[in-house]
């Protein structure tokens, strides 16, 4: 080969490749992310409540020791999956008034900390509730219409992916608190209830050109470090009626996210299966390295969380790395990632 045939070659190889960069990139041009502090990447920074973490030692391996509001010591799952994806590194809050439409044309988050799909959930700590997560989307589709005009907009809300976590807060801090649900509705009442409004949410954002959706499952609640000191402070044992109570309403999820492919059309919806995954985390820890699940690196690790998780808390672990759990409820960015990887592997595979 000549010279220059040899550049020519090389040239028109960059090119394929640059260009099968960009059509795997562009497959899913953006992640939608609903849900709880499991996804809540700031929001809460910028209402009343306090359901915060945008203080130390939150965020502190996060690049330079950021607290931004994610309940974590780093990035969270949907993080992971957004880099996964071939987007931003950092899924932004939707109320972060420093971004721009232009970077939420690639993710955005509507997630706030504390809430539930039950009104009554996100009224106890005053946070977003669901509806009004609904109601940001809303405004947010507008908003991607006068940026990207009408038809570029309509292709990136129906190739987006659209992430759902959320679900334990209406049980560990409304069910299992408050008496006002139980006096209304059993335990497996209120799951039908819970899932008749993912079920509405669904359709609701189906509506509005969502296609490809995952529905996140729970996590054995009983397995989170607060509650595992609620049932047993000594022997710190999983507490199985929680894990029983996720274990079934994720088994009426499965079913709605199969219900929902037969149903809306052109639509694909996964079900995301965190309970395997962090279960087996926390059974086999010595297998991934982590030398202590039953706490969280945060302070005691028996209750800290929010406000109470902070720059005093006394005995805060040096290496998050080695925990299964950032503060009593939520997992370090290690852990994060084990889930975003596996979700990748198993399910959200089908969307590249
Ligand atoms: C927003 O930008 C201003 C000015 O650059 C900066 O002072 C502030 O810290 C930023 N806030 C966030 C949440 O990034
Ligand atoms: C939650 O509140 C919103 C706003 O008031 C209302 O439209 C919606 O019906 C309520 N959801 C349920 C399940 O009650
Ligand atoms: C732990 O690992 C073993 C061997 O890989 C496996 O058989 C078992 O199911 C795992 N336990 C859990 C809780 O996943
Ligand atoms: C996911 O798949 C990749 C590539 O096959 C592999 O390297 C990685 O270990 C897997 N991760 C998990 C958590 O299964």
């Amino acid at each position: 080969m000549s010279l220059e045939h040899y550049s020519q070659w090389l040239l028109s190889v960059q090119l394929l490749l640059l260009y099968s960069m960009v059509a795997t990139a562009s497959k899913v041009p953006a992640l939608i992310v609903f849900g709880d502090s499991s996804v809540d990447s700031g929001n809460n920074n910028y209402i009343q409540t306090v359901a915060r973490s945008n203080f130390r030692p939150y965020g502190r391996d996060l690049g330079g020791g950021s607290p931004t509001g994610r309940f974590s010591n780093g990035r969270l799952t949907t993080d992971f999956l957004s880099e996964a994806l071939g987007l931003p590194r950092l899924v932004p809050a939707y109320l972060n008034p420093n971004m721009s439409i232009a970077e939420f044309a690639s993710g955005v988050c509507f997630a706030s900390a504390g809430t539930g799909y039950d009104n009554a959930t996100s009224d106890v700590l005053s946070v977003i509730p669901l509806w009004k997560e609904l109601e940001y989307f809303k405004e947010y589709r507008e908003k991607l219409k006068s940026f990207q005009g009408e038809a570029k907009a309509q292709e990136t809300l129906s190739e987006a992916l659209y992430v759902m976590s959320l679900g334990t807060n209406d049980f560990v801090e409304n069910y299992y608190v408050l008496p006002h649900r139980p006096s209304q509705f059993t335990v497996a009442e209120y799951e039908d209830f819970l899932v008749g409004i993912a079920e509405e949410f669904v359709r609701s954002i189906y509506k509005l050109g969502a296609r490809k959706v995952e529905l996140t499952g729970l996590p054995p609640m009983g397995c989170l470090p607060l509650e595992r000191v609620k049932i047993n402070p000594i022997l710190r044992g999983c507490y199985e009626e929680y894990n029983k109570v996720a274990w079934d309403f994720n088994i009426k999820l499965q079913k709605l996210v199969d219900n929902l492919n037969q149903n809306l059309a052109g639509i694909r919806i996964v079900y995301g299966d965190v309970y395997d995954i962090l279960f087996d985390a926390v059974q086999n820890s010595s297998s991934y390295g982590f030398e202590n699940v039953m706490v969280g690196c945060c302070g005691t690790g028996l209750f800290e969380m929010s406000y109470m998780c902070n720059r005093r808390s006394p005995f805060t672990c040096s290496d998050a790395n080695k925990y299964a759990f950032w503060d009593s409820m939520h997992p370090t960015e290690r852990l994060n990632n084990i889930i975003a990887d596996k979700l990748m592997n198993t399910t959200l595979h089908v969307f590249l």
